[in-house]
């Protein structure tokens, strides 16, 4: 038996205080990258699985194309090529990354993460990693997280990436959902600044509508099912539909309410890309100035989820439709019903 030491036996009181750890007075978007697979999948080979035809889904959902990950593409894989080019950009190495969060439902190993993997990849192990699932809205309670930690003092800089292959949980013959999702990944890297540059996160989950977007069975009934029906996504659409064109325009108000600022100034509106017609209805709800540039990727992208925002993100400084610094309006929003939205300035 060892022995305790003299030290032990001191009253609580003559003990030194605990240290806690202090961080960064704000926190900012370092750098985006993104990684779009390379095989583009239009509705017309979608309608070969299901009774439906090009101008209905365009109509309805604005989507044109998507593009879908090759077989032996992973999550990982796709994240690994958004994150470093995010981690150059910010001028960064992979060591001095301190976190690593992936935002993802489609990392096909319930443990261990996405994240763990990424890090060691990338260079950035031992970072700390975890994978965060919160669906659609994944990567903008990612963003709420690592603000959180770089100004906890928990992380000095993190990665943060969105990343779905939702063709491998896709029932390619289920018309309500066959044409909706697509694959890709989105990255960045948030560290410490001297100005405000991630505004107040308003989230929430609303556990009520758990069955609104769901795997059809668990792992545990995949198990027990002789048939092994693959546990394929299915989602009640237009319920959906009805709860993110009336609910989400007020938790995107908020975030500007609790930013203290109004549509006027921002730069961009970067919405979750989940229907053309949702982020229709929400530019009206939150009459937002025709000045304002709004992401509608959706159409050559897809819903890819949690990789959304950050793919739409990267695509719109790229082209120059927002300058760096500018500040955007986030929202992400789907199964759960989990949401977030907050501002942002941009890389
Ligand atoms: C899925 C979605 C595009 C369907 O559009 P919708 O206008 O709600 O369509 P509905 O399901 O009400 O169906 C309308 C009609 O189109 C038909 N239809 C449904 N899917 C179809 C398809 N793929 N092709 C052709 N017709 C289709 C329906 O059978 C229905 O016909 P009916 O009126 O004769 O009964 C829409 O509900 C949606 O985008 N929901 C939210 C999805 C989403 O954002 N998911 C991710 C959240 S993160």
């Amino acid at each position: 038996m060892i022995e305790p030491e003299a030290d032990d036996d001191r009253p609580a009181g003559d003990r030194p205080p605990l240290v806690t750890p202090s961080g960064a007075a704000h926190a900012r978007i370092l750098s985006v990258g993104s990684y779009r697979p390379e095989r583009v999948v239009t509705n017309e080979e979608i309608c070969q699985y299901i009774d439906s035809s090009d101008e209905w889904i365009r109509e309805r959902s604005g989507i044109v194309s998507r593009r879908f990950a090759a077989p032996e593409e992973s999550v990982t894989d796709m994240a690994e090529a958004a994150a470093r080019s995010a981690i150059e950009r910010a001028g960064l190495s992979p060591a001095e990354i301190d976190a690593v969060l992936v935002a993802t439902v489609t990392h096909p190993y319930q443990t261990p993460s996405s994240a763990s993997l990424l890090a060691y990849r990338l260079g950035s192990a031992p970072a700390a990693a975890f994978d965060i699932s919160a669906a659609c809205a994944g990567f903008c309670y990612g963003i709420s997280l690592a603000a959180d930690m770089v100004r906890g003092g928990s992380a000095r800089n993190v990665l943060l990436v969105g990343v779905e292959k939702l063709s491998d949980f896709t029932d390619l013959h289920d018309r309500s959902t066959a044409f909706i999702f697509g694959d890709g990944a989105g990255a960045v890297v948030i560290g410490p600044s001297d100005t405000p540059g991630i505004g107040p996160t308003i989230w929430g989950a609303d556990g009520s509508q758990w069955e609104a977007i769901v795997n059809k069975k668990s792992w545990i009934e995949y198990r027990d099912d002789e048939s092994r029906d693959w546990p394929a996504l299915k989602m009640a659409g237009p319920t959906v539909f009805r709860w993110a064109v009336w609910q989400m325009s007020p938790v995107a108000q908020k975030a500007l309410d609790a930013a203290g600022l109004a549509t006027g100034d921002l730069d961009a509106f970067i919405p979750h890309q989940a229907n053309i017609r949702i982020i229709d209805a929400m530019v009206k709800e939150l009459r937002m100035p025709a000045h304002v540039p709004v992401a509608r990727d959706i159409a050559e992208t897809g819903n890819t989820s949690a990789a959304s925002i950050p793919i739409a993100m990267d695509r719109m400084l790229a082209q120059g439709e927002v300058a760096a610094g500018g500040r955007a309006l986030l929202i992400g929003f789907g199964a759960g019903l989990a949401y977030a939205a907050q501002v942002v300035e941009l890389p």
